[in-house]
């Protein structure tokens, strides 16, 4: 079985053994003293018994894929009810019928149910201990009371009280400590400061100006446009782009998806800079030392602004463009993937299409009437062999560029069930979509890349759905090893270093990974060895284990993130941080930044 249908299948489990320990609970506890249980409230016990045997084999299971999948399970939630489980198939079976082991049972399944819900892994020592005394303290008190020992009157009242209001206190305080930031500075320490970390002039220097408007429909546009203009230059040049911010109501920065600048040059408000208020301007300037397929778009409350249309491609020449050469992007406006309606192209023409995923989503792309390649994965060329019919999967966020001599006859992109056909003649008949294999991308391309021998520090980001304190308000959270922006605590690193990340998803949904500044070498897929590949945006499926290595050679505090920029905006969003590095912005409401 996958990974991904194990862990749908443990979520069903989890809530099972809770509603079966329960119920048996309340029927041991009926019948307690009796000399035996009624056939029924027998069976909800054996019932209950072989559902937990059943989430114990399918954690086993889970842990074989990956330890991270598992480890709360075996480590905690099933040992903690194993023990009062097999107690409560023995005792409540013996006459008379004793009940506290069954309501022990039944404590230990909603303390899973609530580590299932609530705190994913790893659980810090702290809950670990928590959930473990509260557990006991039910168990002891419930055996003193079902024994008669218990404190009577006023006595067990006041305690009682004392309980329920520590408990209340608590969790309020735990909850005001979540509501979202006014003012918060996420790196106050260091000696370099962020926005000391910027660019300089260095050969020619290309001048743009991106000024930051809207349409009369609402659309959100640079330059009068979106996707706004196609910022092309040649490596070795100098790019200097204003910002102006002509919106009513709302900041703007640029980000620069993929692009290794300096760090006071990648568009985070309250990370970078703060963001561009109305009438406001911001110059960055930074070298093109990469060649291939970028692009920018807003990141200030990037969820609404960047869907509604602050984006446009940034392209980086080696050489002047041979044949068609142009951006294709990938963005649902009003419900449908935007694709230009048609191009002709002449016959023996070399093309090179720079597909963008700007959606929050993956699109399957395809491209039939002819044999092509993807000669470039996140701007960085790979050297894969030619494709037939093949199909590959683009992750938000994430470029293809594919390439391909055009033909006598007509040449179909499809992307999902949108389409551009490229035809030598108008009115020329097109080929049907692409229809092959989905290839691995992790897989493609020459084994030409080389990770390092070892690796100066390792990190784990554990990516899950969980109800969790966001903004003030238990809230169902996408979180990373927990926790939600911004608590996520950061991964730090120090220039020079290989850090090795191992992204795990324990959710039911897709995440979209993308950290700023850095590609990362993808290592291994599901313990699969990779090309490997540089991605700086890479698709973490449901039940998905990704090793991903990141060379640290360009300073600062970078936002990694889920480029599902709706996640993003729910908790999984964290960033990782050079040692000594302080920014001198806050994030919250007080500056207006909310890179999130
Ligand atoms: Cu396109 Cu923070 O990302
Ligand atoms: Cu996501």
């Amino acid at each position: 079985m996958t990974a991904a249908s194990l862990l749908g299948l443990d979520r069903l489990l989890v809530m099972l053994v809770a509603g079966l320990w329960g119920a048996a609970a309340g029927y041991t506890l009926a019948a307690r003293g009796t000399p035996r249980l009624s056939r029924g409230a027998a069976a909800l016990v054996i019932a209950a018994l072989a559902a937990t045997v059943a989430r114990a084999v399918v954690a086993v299971l889970l842990a074989r894929h990956s330890w991270w999948f598992a480890g709360e399970k075996l480590l905690l939630v099933l040992p903690l009810l194993l023990v009062p489980a097999m107690l409560a198939a023995a005792r409540s079976i013996r006459s008379p019928v004793q009940a506290w082991p069954v309501l022990s049972a039944a404590y230990a399944a909603v303390a899973g149910l609530v580590v299932a819900l609530g705190v994913g892994f790893p659980a810090s020592p702290y809950v670990v201990a928590v959930i473990v005394a509260a557990w006991a303290a039910g168990t002891l008190a419930t055996w003193f009371m079902l024994a008669g020992k218990g404190p009577r009157g006023r006595a067990w009242r006041v305690a009682g009280s004392a309980v329920l209001a520590v408990a209340l206190a608590w969790t309020g305080l735990s909850l005001w400590n979540t509501r979202p930031p006014d003012d918060l500075v996420l790196a106050a320490r260091g000696n370099i400061d962020v926005s000391t970390l910027r660019g300089t002039a260095a050969g020619p220097v290309k001048r743009f100006t991106l000024t930051a408007g809207q349409t009369a429909e609402g659309r959100l546009t640079f330059n009068g446009t979106s996707p706004g203009p196609t910022l092309r230059v040649t490596r070795g040049d100098t790019v200097e782009v204003s910002l102006r911010n002509e919106l009513p109501d709302r900041g703007v920065t640029l980000h620069w998806h993929g692009y290794h600048v300096p760090n006071g040059e990648d568009g985070v408000p309250g990370l970078t800079q703060d963001a561009v208020t109305k009438g406001g301007t911001f110059v960055y300037r930074f070298p093109a030392s990469q060649t291939g397929t970028y692009w920018y778009h807003t990141h200030e409350t990037p969820n609404l602004a960047l869907q509604r249309g602050l984006f446009g491609a940034f392209i980086v020449d080696q050489a002047p463009p041979q044949g068609v050469d142009e951006p294709v992007f990938l963005h649902t406006f009003d419900g449908a993937v935007t694709l230009p309606a048609g191009r002709t192209v002449e016959p023996g023409s070399a093309v090179r299409l720079r597909v963008i995923n700007t959606d929050n989503g993956p699109h399957l792309l395809g491209l039939s009437g002819t044999p092509y390649r993807i000669a470039a994965v996140d701007g960085i060329g790979v050297n894969g062999r030619e494709l037939t019919g093949e199909r590959a999967q683009l992750a938000a966020g994430g470029r293809y560029d594919l390439t391909f001599t055009m033909p006598e006859g007509p040449v179909l992109l499809t992307a999902d069930s949108a389409s551009f056909p490229l035809t030598p003649r108008a009115g020329d008949r097109l080929p049907g979509p692409a229809a092959g294999e989905l290839i691995d991308i992790t897989q493609y391309g020459e084994r030409t890349a080389q990770g390092p021998a070892r690796f100066d520090r390792d990190y784990t980001w554990v990516l899950d759905k969980l109800i969790t304190p966001r903004g003030g308000l238990p809230r169902l959270s996408h979180t990373v090893n927990g926790q939600v922006w911004p608590r996520i605590p950061a991964a730090i690193v120090r220039e020079g270093e290989w850090v090795r990340f191992t992204v795990v998803n324990r959710s039911g949904d897709l995440h979209p990974m993308h950290p700023h500044g850095h590609h990362v070498l993808v290592l291994s897929r599901n313990g699969v060895r990779a090309a490997p590949i540089w991605m700086d945006s890479f698709d973490v499926a449901p039940g998905e284990v990704w090793e991903v290595a990141l060379q640290a050679g360009n300073p600062g505090l970078w936002l990694a993130h889920c480029h599902e920029l709706k996640h993003a905006a729910e908790g999984m969003t964290l960033h990782f941080a050079y040692e000594g590095v302080r920014s001198p912005y806050a994030v919250g409401d007080t500056h207006g930044n909310h890179p999130e």
